[in-house]
């Protein structure tokens, strides 16, 4: 479908901006993409900072209506990290990264909305990216974040988001049809846990093989495997 493009120069978060539209009734399909955001979102309630110039952030709102919501985002960390580099990976559930550093992240948020049709299972989703272009100040951070010049020279904001716009409505489109299914392998293509040790938060220890096709990080533990949702644990490489 067609969508709009919107730029603003200055915004507190694309993501809040398109959740308080979808609650005003406003569902029509944007893409929002901000010069700079005074407060970005990041997943589990942290902060995505970066500086003006510094990458590229945007969200992209529709209705959709898939048959299970589970693996939407990983789904769209495939998507970005194919349309920009062959070798941008995917550390689950959805960041990408570049061999063992942040490079960007993914946040999803929905809304029923008065604009959804009534009786159906749609729900507007507003799918938050933010890629660092260049090096960002490592402030707080355990190991400093990657930046998409390291690989593309002369990335810069217009130049990304050409090439990761129309794959990531595609994708939207095949998801909503599909799932998660066509995505599996191609995640498990670029999955930087693969066979690497990690721990659970909740301390378990274990050693990851890939996703399932719902999505889920299989995890193999001393008490056999398990597959991991991302609303139940994070996971890091020991
Ligand atoms: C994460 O790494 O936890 C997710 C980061 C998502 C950041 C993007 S930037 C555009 C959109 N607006 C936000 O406030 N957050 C997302």
């Amino acid at each position: 479908p067609g969508f709009t493009v919107e730029v603003l120069p200055q915004v507190d978060s694309t993501n809040s901006e398109l959740m308080r539209r979808a609650r005003l009734g406003q569902t029509e399909p944007v893409l929002l993409v901000a010069g700079h955001q005074s407060a970005g979102r990041g997943r589990l309630g942290r902060q995505w900072q970066s500086r003006p110039g510094d990458s590229l952030t945007f969200s992209l709102g529709l209705l959709l209506r898939p048959s299970d919501w589970a693996g939407l985002s990983l789904a769209v960390g495939v998507c970005l990290a194919e349309a920009l580099h062959p070798e941008v990976r995917l550390k689950w559930p959805n960041d990408l990264w570049l061999a063992d550093r942040k490079l960007g992240g993914i946040l999803i948020e929905t809304a029923s909305s008065p604009g959804a049709d009534p009786g159906a299972a749609a729900r507007y989703a507003v799918v938050g990216v933010g890629i660092n272009l260049a090096q960002q100040p490592a402030a707080g951070l355990s190991t400093p974040p990657a930046a998409l010049r390291e690989l593309l020279p002369a990335a810069d904001a217009p130049a990304a988001l050409l090439a990761v716009a129309e794959p990531l409505v595609r994708t939207l489109q095949a998801f909503e049809t599909f799932g998660f299914a066509p995505f599996q392998a191609r995640f498990n293509a670029r999955d930087v846990l693969c066979e690497r040790a990690v721990v659970l938060s909740d301390g378990t220890a274990g050693t990851a093989h890939g996703v399932s096709e719902t999505g889920a990080l299989l995890v193999h533990t001393a008490h056999g495997m398990h597959a991991v949702t991302s609303s139940e644990v994070s996971v890091r490489p020991s």
